[in-house]
């Protein structure tokens, strides 16, 4: 959702908080904003990009050695000057950050309002720092103590800094529900919202815990307690990043480079985990529960957006190979709809960020209900990460672009590797199979590049259709959820209006849409289903739709059927969604790009959405 980056330290706060921002970008771009501590509290905000208020603050004098600094993806209030971060108390002693929602926040604006408190911005944010400021005032609290008992009050989520004009050499930092990372440097310390912009300063983090509050002053240190008022010992890790895998590489785009990193994405998720050779699988999650997977009555998969379309493919793999029952469900719809689960039942959530709010609380039910948890994210330490009883990383790398790729593609490769895992245990397919599928999974990442070879011909088909206002995509069996995924990728950096659909659904409905102005994407690489798709694309054809077609390499029926072919290499049925999914993903690139919109930053969404 919003970004938050905080320095205390002997150099110059500005600077750091601006590159710190600049790499937060992606959590929310419609505003951005500092708060240093300058003698008084320095405010600068501007609505836009943080780019707009590096320009804003030319020509400033910011000489501080402490500041907060925000970018928003706005929840209360339009996205403008007034309602970006940081916001002060009344009165301007206070200056806070925040990134989650304070559900509670008109109950508490009234009680403020009576007793004299005014607002400027239409925030809930804004409400939380008078709160703070009441508490400090009416006890003469330090403001630790005073956040502490503000929270004690609150109802949501939130993740905050907070700077108090008359202590300028401290900062308070609280958590709940959205992350919040202290790194520990020299002389210095830093907080944020993930460790993107701590990496290049330090090595050594605290990942703060849900109702923790962290005080931190230079001579000082780090001082944690829960918001119980309980001493807690900082738990100090190394962080596992490279400052490399936060940068561009070379590439115009971060989605861009994340597409063409799936050859890597796929190893890094089987790496340790597999032996092609030597014939085995070790997942520990699933080592460490074996006996109530195995004898699982049903898995559940929960997930959000993409993930929930790696969830759907999932639910094919397990199905058809392990033959244990699954559901996949919109974590957002689970949560709310009283779900019958037992302790036979298995959860997996997936998520990238494994911050995702409706997918945490969607999990909270399960775990209280006694189905076992298991967690299948991108992000070290995460929320789910620390909720599940297991789970497997993706190891995919930090994704920044926000349109989910290589995060996709590491999350369908674990679902294969876990389906095939199962199968075996469970004695549901031959040793020869078993050999046959995971010599197949090892061979992916090369078919991967192949793959990315066709990339002049994707642009080339992307400039065909760019300026339609409407696109149909069609998959059969593990081709389906493909083709939800690419018509959400076109939706959400082009703008184009698309529908993913069942091929064998088209003449339920969807075929009225088909005219010579509809472009349809069909994905045609399943062997087993291949005569059916021959027969929907003949459908299409029969009504002038222009047809762009997944087909495998050589193929020579849909080739003379299809306006436009993109060849992929052959591959066992349960790994074509790893292939198929790449040409949807750079055709959606090229028609964003050609189209003039931000590939990286599309408009109204944020990377994780750590909200309802
Ligand atoms: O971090 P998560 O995987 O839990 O996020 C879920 C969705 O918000 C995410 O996949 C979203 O749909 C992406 N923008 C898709 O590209």
């Amino acid at each position: 959702m919003c970004g938050i980056v905080a320095y205390i330290g002997r150099e110059e706060a500005f600077p750091k908080l601006l590159s710190g921002l600049k790499r937060l970008e992606y959590r929310g771009y419609d505003s951005s904003g500092v708060a240093l501590m300058n003698g008084d509290l320095q405010v600068v905000k501007r609505k836009g990009k943080v780019s707009e208020l590096e320009q804003a603050v030319s020509g400033m004098n910011l000489t501080a050695r402490m500041g907060i600094g925000h970018t928003r993806w706005a929840t209360h209030g339009a996205p403008n000057d007034v309602n970006a971060h940081p916001h002060l108390s009344d009165g301007g002693r206070l200056a806070l950050v925040h990134n989650g929602i304070i559900e509670n926040y008109d109950i508490l604006k009234k009680a403020l309002t009576k007793e004299g408190y005014t607002f400027q911005s239409e925030t809930d944010t804004e409400v939380l720092v008078n709160l703070i400021d009441a508490i400090q005032r009416e006890e003469n609290l330090p403001l630790e103590e005073a956040v502490r008992l503000a929270l004690t009050r609150v109802v949501g989520a939130y993740a905050i800094v907070v700077m108090d004009r008359d202590d300028p050499q401290k900062v308070v930092a609280a958590r709940k529900a959205s992350p919040l990372v202290v790194g520990l440097g020299n002389d210095a310390f830093f907080i944020a919202s993930d460790a993107t912009p701590i990496v290049e300063h330090t090595n050594k983090v605290v990942y703060l815990k849900d109702e923790e509050i962290a005080t931190i002053s230079l001579g000082k240190g780090l001082d944690i307690k829960t918001i119980e008022n309980e001493q807690q010992r900082p738990y100090v890790q190394e962080l596992d990043l490279k400052i490399e895998q936060l940068e561009k590489g070379g590439y115009d785009h971060f989605m861009l480079k994340e597409i063409f990193e799936q050859p890597q994405t796929v190893q890094d998720a089987v790496r340790g985990r597999m032996h092609p050779i030597e014939g085995w699988i070790k997942l520990s999650g699933i080592e460490e529960y074996a006996n109530r997977i195995i004898h699982a009555k049903r898995i559940i998969i929960v997930a959000c957006g993409t993930s929930w379309h790696a969830g759907l493919i999932g639910e094919y793999l397990i199905e058809d190979l392990a033959r244990i029952n699954v559901e996949v469900e919109y974590a957002s719809e689970f949560r709310y709809r009283n779900p019958i689960l037992t302790e036979d039942d298995v959860v997996i959530a997936i998520s990238q960020s494994g911050e995702t709010a409706d997918t945490l609380a969607a999990l909270e039910i399960a775990k209280q209900r006694g189905a076992l948890i298991y967690g299948l994210v991108n992000v070290i330490g995460s929320s789910i990460a620390r909720l599940t009883d297991a789970g497997s990383y993706i190891h995919a790398g930090p994704e920044i672009g926000v349109a989910s790729t290589k995060a996709f593609t590491g999350q369908v490769t674990l679902l294969t590797l876990i389906a095939i895992n199962l199968a075996h245990k469970r004695g549901n397919i031959s040793e020869q199979r078993y050999h046959q599928l995971i010599t197949e999974l090892s061979q992916i990442p090369q078919k991967i590049e192949r793959v990315l070879e066709s990339n002049k011909k994707v642009e080339y088909i992307a400039a065909e259709i760019k300026d339609r206002p409407n696109a149909l995509y069609l998959g059969r069996g593990y081709n389906f959820p493909v083709a939800l995924e690419g018509a959400l990728k076109l939706k959400e950096i082009s703008y184009i209006h698309a529908e993913g659909y069942p091929a064998a659904e088209m003449k339920h409905g969807p075929i009225a849409l088909i005219d010579e102005e509809m472009p349809v994407i069909v994905i045609a690489n399943n062997p087993s289903a291949y005569e059916k798709i021959v027969s929907n694309i003949q459908e299409v054809k029969a009504r002038k739709g222009y047809v762009i077609a997944v087909v495998p390499e050589g193929d020579e029926v849909i080739s003379q059927l299809a306006d436009q072919t993109i060849e992929i290499p052959a591959t066992d049925e349960p790994f074509s969604p790893l292939l198929s999914v790449i040409p949807l993903q750079l055709l959606s690139y090229h028609i964003a790009l050609m189209r003039g919109c931000n590939v990286d930053q599309p408009r109204n969404l944020a990377k994780s959405v750590t909200v309802e």
